[in-house]
């Protein structure tokens, strides 16, 4: 029977040998973050061109993200972080972090294949007495009904006897990866408090912030009731800046004005909701009452009204258009950030993709322009050139110092749809373009 004590005295004298398996968005920067704290590290991908990025010091990460290509560039020279696809070179590893991606399907049940695949592979090498720990986000219930017996059936190992267990999930966002990793507090959900202890030794080397123990239940309740917060939060500020439209208010003004009142934290209202984590999170979270009597009302409601904004867009762009007297069909609609998220590459659940796809339903043209992206981008002002209107769907730096004039200028109609709120009504007016943004009444 192996002992968690030998293994926590491993981790303190960063003796452990840790191995990050999945080096996206979560994993590459954990990776990068234990080995620069003087772990050595080895990160397992099943991209073989993302490998051979990460092991020639390159960040495969295309967005502005401070801080990572350096610190990748400095811990793989240092020979303590290396990629691999072989889970074979797990074989001495003494602890496990999984950051698969998790998403849900159409039906909004979690999907699991990348997360249980990486269990099989583990099967056959996981030393005796290593630490399994999940960042992934999953479902409440998922270590207890998921992760242990797939664990325990192909290592035919038995837990705190052959292995440990406990998750660990992760709170970073991308634009932000290494500064969230090693400010926000974590939560080390542990099979028993002797795993969470030694879990919280491990993460003490990358996280300058509070790292409570839980058991798994609660640390997977935490990570997806926070994300399920936000998704219901940013439906209500959505509810409320189509209120403020119909009744002629701002939004802005009104959430500025609320926020001031005690214990209100009005979110912001925009152009929709994207990323792998927000859209489905909160579908992870209601899934811990899956077959249960339990009947869910907000969730799927706001997941709702999140996804309706894209094409609230279309409904401002329709009646802005409509004001200069064009119609949608054949329009030429200049389409402004495809990430969902500003001065990012991460296009995963973007709400631009709704909206294109309707614009193209609609018998609309969509040209896309987006700096981060490489198939979309170049200058912004040739892509807007000779369309019929320019809907801005990211916030991204580069268009927040965008000349109005000039848009106005290469534009055939003068109309403008800001989903971001980047603009105001009045600079708009101040050039001469037909003005409609999210939350904001026209007359
Ligand atoms: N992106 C975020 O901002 C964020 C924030 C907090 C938590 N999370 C959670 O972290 C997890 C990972 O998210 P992400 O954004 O890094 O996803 P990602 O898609 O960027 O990264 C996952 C990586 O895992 C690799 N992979 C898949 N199957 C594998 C396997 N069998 N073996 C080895 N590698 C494999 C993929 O190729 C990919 O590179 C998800 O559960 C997500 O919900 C993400």
């Amino acid at each position: 029977m192996m002992d968690i004590n030998e293994l926590h005295e491993k981790i303190k004298d960063k003796q452990a040998r840790l191995a990050v398996i999945g080096l996206g968005y979560v994993g590459l920067p954990v990776a990068a973050m234990f080995a620069d704290a003087g772990f050595n590290v080895t990160g397992v991908e099943i991209i073989a061109e993302r490998v051979e990025k990460i092991n020639n010091g390159i960040s495969p990460i295309e967005g502005d993200e401070p801080g990572l290509a350096e610190l990748l560039e400095r811990v793989i020279k240092t020979g303590r972080l290396r990629a691999t696809l072989n889970y074979e070179d797990l074989r001495d590893h003494d602890v496990i972090l999984i950051d698969v991606e998790t998403p849900v399907d159409d039906q909004n049940i979690p999907r699991y294949e990348a997360l249980r695949s990486v269990l099989k592979s583990l099967g056959s090498v996981l030393k005796d007495g290593a630490l399994v720990i999940v960042e992934s986000t999953v479902a409440p219930g998922t270590i207890n009904q998921l992760v242990l017996p797939l664990l325990e059936k192909h290592t035919g190992k038995k837990l705190n006897e052959g292995f440990f267990l406990g998750i660990c999930p992760e709170r970073v966002m991308p634009g932000k990866l290494l500064k969230n990793l090693s400010t926000l507090s974590r939560v080390a959900g542990g099979m028993t408090p002797e795993t969470s202890q030694a879990m919280i030794s491990l993460y003490g080397y990358i996280v300058q912030a509070d790292l409570d123990p839980a058991d798994c239940i609660t640390a997977e309740l935490v990570k997806t009731t926070e994300n399920a917060y936000r998704d219901v939060q940013i439906a209500f500020a959505n509810e409320v800046a189509l209120i403020c439209e119909a009744a002629g208010g701002d939004v802005w003004k009104v959430r500025e004005l609320v926020n001031k009142s005690p214990m209100r934290h009005m979110h912001l209202p925009g152009a929709g909701v994207g990323g792998h984590c927000i859209p489905k999170d909160p579908w992870l979270l209601a899934y811990g009452a899956n077959g249960k009597d339990v009947v869910l009302r907000i969730i799927p409601a706001a997941r709702e009204v999140n996804n309706t904004m894209p094409l609230h867009m279309i409904k401002l762009l329709e009646n802005a258009l409509a004001q200069v007297g064009k119609p949608l069909l054949d329009a030429r609609i200049a389409v402004l950030g495809y990430a969902y998220l500003e001065n990012s590459d991460d296009t995963r659940n973007s709400p631009t993709r709704s909206l294109v796809a309707r614009l193209y339903e609609l018998g609309a043209q969509p040209v896309i322009h987006d700096p981060w992206i490489p198939e979309y981008d170049g200058d912004v002002f040739e892509r807007i050139k000779g369309c019929d209107a320019v809907v801005l769907m990211v916030a991204h730096s580069e268009y927040r110092t965008l000349d109005l004039a000039r848009l106005k200028s290469v534009l055939r109609l003068p109309v403008l749809v800001d989903g971001r709120h980047v603009f105001s009504a009045a600079q708009a007016d101040a050039v001469g373009l037909t003005y409609r943004g999210v939350g904001q009444g026209w007359e």
